[in-house]
């Protein structure tokens, strides 16, 4: 196994504050075409708006999780222990970053507090567990339920990041369908719901149905609108010249989220879907909603700006966060997340030609969307 992992970590974070790592803008088009309407009356009043929503046997505050990040490295016990308390303080749901580093240093109890204080600190909200799917490969259930208890853990996340690793200079490109048994063995073993999840290149109708077949009911679409995961591993000391050019060639490489939300809904509906990757504003996280998101997930925004600019700036920032959505849900006449649902919403170009060339059928889209998730 790589032994570097926990100083990867380090790294990845020191370019994420320093360097342009977000897509370029090729998103905002595609977020003015998702048209919710105005209610100048809109039927209630703004007290009444409730954003609270069940997940993973709580009641949340809102629906909205921060999603995984980090641990593994000593020196992000604090990023975490930060990242738990805002999660903690605002009632909202949180990931760890991948936990392969707990089986690399498995007596290292440094490490482990990396992980675990993300538990300690967060003891009445959701917390979701994180690890590759090319790596499972290399792991026995014990070693799946040891990441999950030793965090209690409510849900364990398993990312795809095909993008990222074949950008990295050490990536682990094993992504054949072998893998699919280790998961289903994953799944009827252990006693927590395991997430399937993007880190930012959006999950496809191919891909949900594929794991939707073998029983997933959870994703996290995280799509191309947000950090970009190619861009990060570019900016790598370590990375080659040729792969550096791949990376600029791919800039943009991946399904924009609300298309990944379309996607993943239509060929999982009967899933829980959280929708991440540059869902920056309340008002985009709304959209998700509309479009059939059952929670939206942040990461790249809470961790800049808990770095440099310290925990109230990133306490200040989700608090307006939550607040957006709550105004937003006032304004189309929505008393709560699952009503966004049944609100009007106009598409227009792009997504009318996308979803017809993915024979996507709108009108059925949204009548099915109505009738509810999970
Ligand atoms: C510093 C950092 C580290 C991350 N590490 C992980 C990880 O270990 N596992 C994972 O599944 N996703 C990881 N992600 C991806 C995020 O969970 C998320 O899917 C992605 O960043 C898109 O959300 P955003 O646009 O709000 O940043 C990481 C993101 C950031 C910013």
């Amino acid at each position: 196994m790589d032994e570097n992992i926990g100083e990867r970590k380090l790294e990845h974070i020191d370019i994420i504050l320093k360097e342009n790592i977000d897509f370029p803008d090729h998103c905002s088009k595609i977020y003015d075409s998702i048209m919710l309407i105005h209610q100048a009356f809109p039927k209630i009043n703004l007290e009444e708006v409730d954003l609270r929503i069940d997940f993973l046997g709580y009641t949340i505050n809102a629906p909205l999780m921060i999603t995984g990040m980090t641990g593994g490295h000593r020196n992000v016990t604090k990023i975490n222990e930060k990242l738990a308390r805002l999660a903690q303080e605002l009632g909202i749901a949180i990931g760890v970053g991948s936990q392969r580093p707990m089986i690399i240093y498995r007596d290292n109890s440094d490490v482990l507090e990396t992980y675990k204080i993300v538990r300690k600190t967060a003891q009445d909200v959701p917390v979701i567990g994180n690890i590759g799917i090319n790596t499972i490969n290399d792991l026995s259930i014990n070693d799946i339920e040891f990441l999950i208890k030793s965090i209690e853990a409510d849900a364990l996340a398993i990312h795809l990041n095909p993008a990222q690793e074949v950008i990295q200079p050490e990536g682990d490109t094993r992504f054949s369908d072998n893998v699919i048994v280790k998961v289903e063995e994953i799944l009827d073993s252990i006693d927590v719901p395991v997430i399937i999840k993007e880190v930012g290149n959006g999950i496809s109708m191919e891909t949900a149905s594929l794991f939707r077949s073998i029983g997933i009911r959870y994703f996290d679409i995280s799509g191309s609108c947000g950090t970009n995961w190619i861009l990060v591993e570019k900016y790598r000391s370590r990375t080659p010249e040729y792969k550096k050019r791949i990376a600029d060639i791919l800039n943009k490489w991946g399904i924009p989220t609300p298309l990944a939300i379309i996607e993943t809904r239509n060929a999982a509906p009967d899933s829980f879907i959280i929708a991440s990757g540059g869902v920056w504003d309340g008002l985009k996280a709304v959209k998700s909603l509309v479009l059939g998101a059952d929670m939206v997930g942040l990461a790249k925004p809470i961790i800049y700006l808990l770095i440099k600019q310290g925990y109230d700036e990133a306490y200040k920032f989700l608090f307006t966060y939550i607040e957006t959505i709550r105004t937003v849900l006032f304004l189309i006449g929505a008393k709560n997340p699952s009503e966004t649902r049944d609100k009007p919403v106009v598409l227009l170009e792009p997504i009318l030609s996308y979803l017809k060339q993915r024979k996507i059928d709108l009108e059925n889209y949204i009548q099915f969307i109505r009738k509810g998730g999970l």
